[in-house]
């Protein structure tokens, strides 16, 4: 039987158990902590968890010398399979260019041009950067080959390479089917999903203008149901739509970016099991309005944070700096904004083991630079991130 390791000297730490832990307190939003604490890892799982001084012998002792230590950040929402990048792009809009879908284009090129190990490579080291900003599990989508080959290889990489995998053949209709919509949502629906639903758990859509209508939408979501697979939309991003709805409708594990709702929007994601994932990097990225995450979270909609790590509408890969502005810039406090980018993020892929740390979840877990979670948003910009553990293992450090 593995060694198992006693992990003491953290003055807090930030449970995001969804039920109240003993001897732990409860802050004002929900989020459970216990201060001078310590768990037993077990096989890549919490065996014990408590109060330090109460705490049984194991096999090894890790003393993180009084830090804090929070579930590792579950990132729901990522496209990490792509070659090049669009920092002039990025500059044009800083000086007035506003963001369209159309750009997506230019790292579809970028994309077909590269041979697998460069892609691999590329996206083992974003990986490699959210592991060292404290992110333990990584949901990657496709949409950047746009053909049959350039889907079904992108999708086997991040197979390789990521928690989750998304295919989202319906990222922009590529320049070669510029006149053939029809055409091109045929050949996703029929041989790109086949091709790719091995290696896929969600199907996804871009369903905004510029990209996918609310029936190209229903026809590619009907076909991945038709694959058994489960589905989730990019939706509402860039204006009001059918979008939501849609995700409602077809049973979506997340709606994603939700950032212009009506009311009914906002009811049909509180009455449904769909998680509202908000993305506050890509408005500032792209220098857009924030979504309103209070209207969404009083109305008891499920929501999670995310980065959606991209080379063009949000190049950064920090869950830190997108709670920074979660906390800042959508009023969400300190504690709203660590539980959804943990459990918010794991129930948006549908996982009970990963975003908390409690009794039997995996030991994945980041340790902080810090005396608080609170200083994740208190002090944006500073790697606060000492080091990353996944299933008890480092995988990361500073
Ligand atoms: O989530 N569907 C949009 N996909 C990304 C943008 C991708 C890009 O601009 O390359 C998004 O914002
Ligand atoms: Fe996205």
């Amino acid at each position: 039987m593995p060694d198992s390791i006693l992990v003491t000297g953290i003055d807090e730490l930030a449970t995001a158990s969804p039920q109240p832990v003993e001897n732990s307190s409860t802050d004002g939003e929900g989020l459970c902590i216990l201060r001078a604490a310590a768990f037993v890892v077990q096989d890549g799982r919490i065996a014990w968890l408590g109060k330090a001084i109460d705490a049984p012998a194991a096999d090894q002792r890790l003393d993180l010398g009084g830090r804090a230590v929070i579930p590792g950040f579950v990132d729901s929402h990522a496209h990490l399979i792509f070659a090049g990048d669009r920092a002039a792009e990025f500059e044009a809009r800083m000086t007035g260019t506003p963001y369209s879908a159309g750009g997506i284009r230019t790292t579809v090129a970028a994309t077909r041009a590269a041979d697998d190990e460069r892609l691999r490579g590329n996206v083992r080291r974003l990986v490699a950067e959210m592991a060292r900003q404290g992110t333990t599990t990584v949901e990657c989508k496709t949409g950047y080959g746009l053909t049959v080959e350039g889907e079904a290889r992108a999708i086997r990489i991040a197979r390789e390479e990521c928690d989750a995998t998304t295919f989202l053949g319906a990222h922009v209709v590529p320049a070669e089917y510029a006149n053939r919509h029809g055409e091109y949502v045929d050949l996703v629906r029929g041989p790109m999903l086949d091709a790719c639903a091995p290696y896929a758990d969600y199907v996804d859509v871009f369903c905004e203008r510029g990209a996918f209508d609310e029936d190209e939408t229903r026809q590619i979501l009907d076909a991945a149901k038709g694959h058994g697979l489960a589905v989730r939309l990019h939706a509402n991003q860039l204006g009001h739509g059918p979008g939501v709805q849609l995700a409602v409708e077809y049973g979506a594990a997340s709606a994603d970016h939700c950032t212009y709702l009506s009311d009914e929007d906002v009811a049909a994601l509180a009455g449904s099991s769909t998680v509202a994932t908000l993305l506050p990097g890509v408005e500032f990225s792209t220098r857009s309005p924030y979504p309103d995450a209070r209207r969404l979270i009083d109305a008891g909609a499920a929501v999670a944070i995310a980065t959606d790590c991209n080379p063009g509408s949000c190049y950064t890969s920090s869950m830190p700096f997108c709670i920074a502005l979660a906390v800042r810039e959508m009023r969400m406090s300190p504690a709203e904004a660590l539980i959804a980018a943990t459990l918010g993020g794991a129930r948006a892929l549908g996982r009970t083991d990963v975003g908390h740390l409690t009794v039997g979840a995996r030991a994945d877990f980041a340790v902080l630079d810090a005396p608080s979670y609170l200083h994740l948003a208190y002090r944006p910009g500073v790697p606060l991130v000492n080091s990353s553990f996944k299933e008890g293992i480092e995988t990361a450090r500073r």
